[in-house]
């Protein structure tokens, strides 16, 4: 008979019948004469399955089991009331003392992240994190959006020289990628509207709960587009992923405790706050920051936001807000300056809502070979090391825009998650690059 999954056999119509079902032992309950079994299948699906102790007597947590037995009804059996009564039971490997229990420090399941993964809880935010992929996808597909992958060992900088990671690459010095959008720009030219989704790399020295070191970057890149074009597809796209995945894991997101009601609003149009009006808002606040050294001083035009800036603004939003036209000082060398609002940029951040904080950047890039070219100058970058990408301003430049979505962040605000870490299944951040 063919081998089933634990959400297959929990179906009235199975009960009575023979099933065979292969998996691993979640937990186990030892009794004189029964043991119950909480068998794990490979999608993190669940069925308990009663033996004869004397059968399931050298079980060990973990252990991989087939089980072949007749499905029943038992309101007593857990997740479900199904259960199988085991006939037959077949052992593949009887594990080692396992050293994850019921209640373990964050850390020790960082530490042994290639077994949390058997944890419910990794295993629904996987889920949701594949829907998330998915559906993004989707949408650019089903839009006429075409797929393409950038190299990720580069030799310059898209988002600045701190948080590069410098790797020795041959002979000679090259960079992890902090961004496919160079590349993404070379590639409008012919192949049109072009999206991605490859790992960035930051070696971001803070240690926050939304920043990892490496992730994975959802970009896109069109010609002839305005910055409320970008906004327009960012703001589609956020929407059709939230809406399918909360309606495809709505299991796994009660599991992780999220109410969705909130993400049920997420729909076109966003908010668009201006900049100024941001910093007016969080002045009346009486909004602070502080300085490199310490002191603290009252918000103003010109600044920065901050993670604490931005849930001020967004604390009580259901859908997210985008946040438009910063400073061009404090955004990197490609952002086109507002012809009409000199010194502004062409530019927003799409700030989730309740807090999560910035999950997409994008805009209008900078088309102008001799603006380019002083940004970068003013930005203490060598403009003879960008001499590829200043060719697409040389031939046959056209005005062009994109932005890049941090899929962890996305995940982090769908689940509910305290830490960006939750979101990855292998974490990087300054102090982990194991397992
Ligand atoms: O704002 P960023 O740095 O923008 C860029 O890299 C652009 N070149 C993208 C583009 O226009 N093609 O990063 C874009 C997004 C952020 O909004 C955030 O969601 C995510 O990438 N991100 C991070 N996610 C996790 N950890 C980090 N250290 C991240 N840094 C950025």
């Amino acid at each position: 008979a063919a081998i089933m999954r634990a959400s297959e056999v929990k179906n009235a119509s199975f009960i009575g019948k023979e099933v065979t079902i292969r998996g691993w032992v979640h937990r186990l309950r030892k009794q004189k004469e029964n043991s119950f079994i909480l068998l794990r299948d490979d999608r993190g699906g669940v069925i308990q399955c009663v033996l004869p102790t004397d059968k399931a007597a050298g079980l060990t947590i973990e252990s991989s089991v087939q089980v072949t037995g007749i499905v029943s009804q038992d309101p007593r059996a857990p997740e479900g009331g199904f259960e199988i009564k085991g006939k037959e039971l077949k052992i593949f490997n009887i594990a080692a003392e396992y050293p994850i229990g019921e209640y373990q420090s964050d850390e020790l399941l960082l530490d042994k992240r290639h077994l949390a993964l058997r944890t419910r809880k990794m295993i629904a935010m996987a889920k949701v994190r594949a829907s998330v992929l998915h559906y993004g996808r989707r949408w650019f597909v089903e839009n006429g959006w075409m797929e393409v992958t950038a190299p990720t060992i580069v030799k310059g900088a898209v988002e600045g020289g701190s948080t590069l990671f410098k790797l020795r690459y041959f002979d000679q010095d090259a960079y992890l990628s902090q961004s496919a959008q160079l590349y993404l720009e070379a590639m409008i030219f012919s192949l049109g509207p072009v999206w991605s989704l490859t790992p960035s790399f930051r070696a971001e020295k803070s240690r926050t709960v939304r920043h990892l070191a490496e992730f994975s970057h959802l970009e896109a890149e069109a010609p002839w587009v305005t910055l409320e074009d970008i906004l327009k597809v960012e703001e589609q796209l956020v929407s059709y992923v939230i809406q399918n995945t909360i309606k495809e894991r709505a299991e796994e997101l009660e599991f992780l405790k999220r109410d969705v009601s909130g993400l049920k609003k997420v729909e076109p149009p966003f908010e668009r706050v201006p900049y100024g009006r941001a910093i007016e808002i969080l002045r009346s606040k009486g909004f602070q920051v502080t300085e490199d050294d310490g002191t603290k001083r009252e918000i103003q035009f010109g600044d920065d936001l901050s993670i604490d800036s931005e849930r001020e603004l967004t604390k009580d939003a259901d859908k997210p807000v985008f946040v438009v036209g910063y400073p061009i000082a404090v955004k990197p060398f490609y952002v086109k300056e507002d012809p009409e609002h000199p010194g502004i940029g062409l530019t927003a951040d799409m700030l989730a809502p309740r807090g999560f904080g910035e999950i997409t950047s994008g805009g209008q890039r900078e088309d102008s070979i001799d603006s380019i070219t002083s940004r970068m100058v003013k930005e203490g970058l060598k403009p003879e090391a960008y001499e590829w990408y200043l060719d697409l301003r040389r031939y046959g430049s056209v005005p062009h825009g994109g932005f890049g979505l941090g899929i962890e962040r996305l995940v982090r605000w769908i689940t509910n998650a305290e830490d960006i870490k939750d979101t990855v299944l292998f974490p990087r951040t300054m102090s982990r690059v194991e397992p």
